[in-house]
């Protein structure tokens, strides 16, 4: 299940997003906003990044204007690893290594086009699990 989450300024994307995953038959659970009408993107950040943490969702797609403020907001929660991707390369390099769990982009940042190709190397690429990126990703959580 994948948790989805936007501001204002991601909506428009986010709609995108919805009708490729229904497509792909890939099951989402959209955690708002439900418009264009301003909002404050912290709160969907943290919507998307409990359901995470809650197991009730496997990974997330965070869109604000940017990416930026609701990746900033979801990276402060322990257990949450959210990158901001602009290709297709480091959507699958912060899967590999990272292992991050919710893909942030910016909806007025990467055309509907790349992101869906963003959206589905994200989402089809697996953790290496090598044990470098296991040990680096261990010492995130520590000060
Ligand atoms: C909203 O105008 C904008 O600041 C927001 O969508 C995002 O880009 C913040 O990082």
């Amino acid at each position: 299940m994948i948790a989805l989450g936007c501001d204002h300024g991601g909506y428009e994307l986010k709609q995108e997003i919805k009708k490729h995953l229904d497509k792909e038959g890939i099951p989402y659970k959209d955690f708002g906003c439900d418009s264009t009408q301003p909002v404050d993107y912290p709160v969907y950040a943290k919507k998307v990044a409990h359901a995470i943490l809650n197991k009730e969702c496997d990974k997330g797609i965070l869109i604000c204007g940017t990416g930026i403020g609701i990746s900033i907001t979801a990276n402060k929660i322990k257990g949450i690893r959210a990158a901001v991707c602009t290709d297709c390369f480091t959507a699958e390099a912060t899967r590999l290594h990272n292992d991050a769990n919710i893909l942030a982009l910016g909806g007025r940042v990467v055309g509907p086009g790349l992101a869906l190709k963003i959206v589905d190397t994200f989402l089809n690429t697996p953790f290496s699990g090598e044990e470098r990126h296991k040990r680096r990703i261990d010492q995130i959580e520590t000060e």
